[in-house]
């Protein structure tokens, strides 16, 4: 049994409305909060905590629950600088990008497909990350794919198999013949080592009836859904995903009036993922404020991967999500937290209630608005986490451990 009471915080972030102002965030000032053996056991008054083995004075921050990025694909070989520096001076994207690294992914060894992962996770940890989600999607052949939901298992329990990214090079002329793979031998060989099936429903990916083939096979299987939809234009990704009863459907830059009704009427969470309109260029961003404004639950994510967006920084998708999306600093932490939680079906994270997973990060600034106020300066980090989780990079440091993180 270990306690830490963090104690004398500027601006406490619980996302729970009861335990602060009532508003969503659920804003305490002049706060702390107890952590014991990796769980959220007490929020109150600075000053009013009870005894705890140790403890941390935060005067002058913000602490809030960890940030949960609930869309990444961490697991790839090679990168795609060139195709990125393209683009800034002019090309535009198109989803084939994605064989390149399908290529560079299949020829890597795993121990490199897992350091590299890895690094990338404990760069997403010092930037104030907790849950991560994790995709395979870069081998489109079965070795590759379940080779990368091993890796992705090494690091995070929300694996997603995403055997269905583009078409297989070996498939080019027979689309069926590679939906038949997917939804037999690659889904039973990857299904195990998954929580979630995905699928991108786009001109150059999947159709909508390719995608609700392969969404009901891996439901079969026991997998949830979730969907890349209406990222390079219109299309129904949404529809799909509201159909399926998908958790989330992601990207939702470009809808119409009945994907964004559809999204209000489902349990479906829109997860918007500005980074990669950022890293593409994107003459348009996803319309949060439509769609908070018609009751979506809206979350973020960083979609961190080599060709659309490759950075692990949630602050900076916050920023974005402000700026270009139309979401205030408020509703765009809410997003990065309770609403990426939602998307990932999770209870335990997300928020600071009491038996809340103790995954809590800290800002260098009295509040919460700074994340999208200093947009680039590294003001979060992850301030504590369940026993057995560091910032550092697997395989880099030794194991880490809640107090270690703390410490840092
Ligand atoms: O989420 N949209 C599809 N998949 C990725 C892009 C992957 C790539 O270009 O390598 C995305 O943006
Ligand atoms: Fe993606």
């Amino acid at each position: 049994m270990s306690s830490t009471c963090f104690d004398r915080i500027a601006e406490l972030v619980t996302n729970r409305p009861e335990l602060g102002d009532g508003s969503p965030l659920g804003l305490r000032r002049d706060a702390a909060v107890v952590v014991e053996d990796g769980e959220v056991v007490w929020v109150g008054d600075a000053g009013a905590a009870p005894a705890t083995d140790d403890h941390r004075d935060l005067t002058g921050r913000c602490v809030l629950p960890a940030f949960v990025d609930s869309h990444s694909h961490l697991v790839f070989g090679g990168e795609r600088v060139g195709e990125f520096a393209a683009r800034m001076s002019g090309r535009a994207y198109t989803a084939g990008g994605i064989r390149t690294t399908i290529a560079a992914t299949r020829a890597a060894p795993v121990e490199e497909l897992r350091r590299r992962a890895g690094l990338l996770l404990a760069e997403m940890r010092r930037q104030g990350t907790g849950v991560v989600e994790i995709k395979s999607g870069y081998g489109a052949e079965v070795a590759t794919e379940r080779r990368s939901l091993e890796v992705a298992g090494e690091l995070t329990a929300e694996t997603t198999y995403l055997g269905a990214h583009v078409m297989g090079p070996e498939f080019a002329d027979d689309p069926a013949g590679y939906v038949t793979l997917v939804t037999g031998e690659m889904l039973a060989a990857c299904a195990p080592l998954a929580r979630w099936v995905d699928v991108f429903v786009e001109d150059g990916a999947f159709d909508g009836d390719q995608a609700r083939a392969i969404l009901r096979a891996g439901a079969e299987r026991g997998l949830g859904a979730r969907v890349h939809a209406n990222q390079l234009g219109p299309g129904p990704g949404v529809q799909v995903a509201c159909e399926v009863g998908a958790a989330s459907a992601d990207h939702c830059t470009h809808l119409d009036a009945r994907d964004v009704a559809a999204l209000a009427d489902s349990g479906t969470v829109a997860t918007l993922v500005p980074g990669a309109e950022f890293s593409t260029r994107s003459p348009v961003y996803a319309d949060g404020r439509r769609l908070m404004a018609a009751g979506v639950t809206v979350a973020l994510a960083t979609d961190c991967n080599p060709g659309t967006s490759y950075t692990t920084s949630m602050p900076f998708v916050i920023a974005l999500a402000v700026r270009e999306c139309g979401l205030t600093p408020s509703e765009a932490v809410w997003a990065a937290t309770a609403g990426s939680a939602a998307a990932l079906r999770r209870e335990d994270v997300g928020h600071l209630g009491l038996g809340a997973a103790a995954w809590l990060s800290v800002l260098d600034a009295p509040s919460h608005q700074y994340l999208a106020y200093r947009p680039g300066v590294p003001l979060a980090r992850l301030l504590t986490a369940p026993e057995g989780v560091t910032a550092r990079a697997p395989g880099v440091g030794g194991p880490g451990s809640a107090s270690q993180v703390a410490s840092r």
